[in-house]
């Protein structure tokens, strides 16, 4: 291996090999003890019982400390481990991640965002852990990290992306019908190429539609290709003769500017038929200008092509 500083991996990996491998040895010790008194008292061996000694203090003693001591090392090498995963090394770079039903999004401190998670290879990153609406869990596999997002608490994570690469992002925490949507990756770039991925367009106004349908989230329930997901596709949208809920009421409306604005900020105001009522609100959530670039693009041309299917 390389002189690269410590990371989760390591901290993990070494536990869960000393706490497998002593279970492992318990099993085969267990196991082939089993086997050899199976035989060796086999009733054929001994037609009669015999009376058996009513205490034994010595191999009382041996069974039950040698127990305690093993559970005690578990616990001690388990617990200082765990103290490696909470104690964030200092110059460590700072993100923000936003679990939201259902998408993650990433913010770094100059005011840059992002659905994928970019981390430079080789160094710390905190990940603050918050959540918009319900329960949701942050895990990386490759780095061994998994901490819970919940409503009014932030938590955290650290790791270290060993090598340049993809690594796998997933929501451990069933959070709703498109649970399995809140699938991302972490991307570990060489330093040089991640300082200037986040020099790039910081300011967000400077987004267009479809970055600001993916930052925010939309893309995890409405396709843009006319395929159904939680809600309904965005190609095709504007014009769109739809049957909608209102109040309790079903009516048909056509699709314009002033409807898919409203369906932003109150989706229950005119629910489509036949699509769970499921959609926060964003009011107060996204910036007025990203709120005319996205209602502006989802009415524009791009979109408007009729559908493929239903
Ligand atoms: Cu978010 Cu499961």
């Amino acid at each position: 291996m390389t002189d690269l500083p410590f990371t989760t991996i390591e901290a993990v990996d070494a536990v869960f090999l000393y706490i497998f491998g002593i279970a492992a040895l318990l099993l085969v010790g267990i196991t082939a003890t089993m086997v050899v008194f199976v035989v060796r008292y086999h009733r054929r061996r001994h037609p009669q019982p015999q009376p058996s000694p009513s205490s034994k203090l010595w191999l009382e003693l041996v069974w039950t400390l040698i127990p305690t001591l093993i559970v005690l090392s578990m616990f001690w090498y388990s617990w200082e481990g765990y103290l490696k995963l909470i104690d964030v090394p200092p110059d460590a770079l700072k993100v923000q991640a936003e679990g939201r039903k259902w998408s993650w999004n990433f913010s770094y401190e100059n005011g840059r965002s992002s659905d994928r998670l970019y981390v430079p290879v080789g160094r710390a990153v905190r990940v603050a852990i918050v959540s918009r609406d319900v329960l949701h869990s942050l895990y990386i596999p490759a780095f061994r990290v998994k901490k819970d997002a919940v409503p009014g608490i932030t938590t955290y994570v650290w790791f270290r992306a060993p090598e340049v690469g993809s690594y796998d992002l997933f929501c451990a925490e069933y959070c709703g019908v498109s649970h399995s949507s809140m699938v991302t990756t972490v991307e570990a770039l060489p330093e040089a190429q991640f300082s200037a991925w986040l020099e790039k367009s910081k300011k967000p106004s400077a987004a267009g539609g479809p970055a600001l349908l993916s930052r925010h989230g939309c893309t995890g329930c409405h396709s843009l290709d006319g395929s159904r997901r939680v809600g309904p596709s965005f190609l095709g949208l504007f014009g769109r003769q739809t049957q909608v809920l209102s109040d309790g009421r079903e009516r048909t409306l056509t699709a314009n500017q002033d409807y898919v604005r409203r369906s932003i900020l109150q989706p229950q105001a005119d629910l489509v038929q036949g699509y769970p009522p499921v959609m926060p609100s964003y009011q107060g959530q996204i910036p007025p200008d990203e709120l005319q670039t996205l209602v502006d693009y989802l009415c524009s041309e791009p979109l408007s092509a009729a559908p493929a299917g239903p």
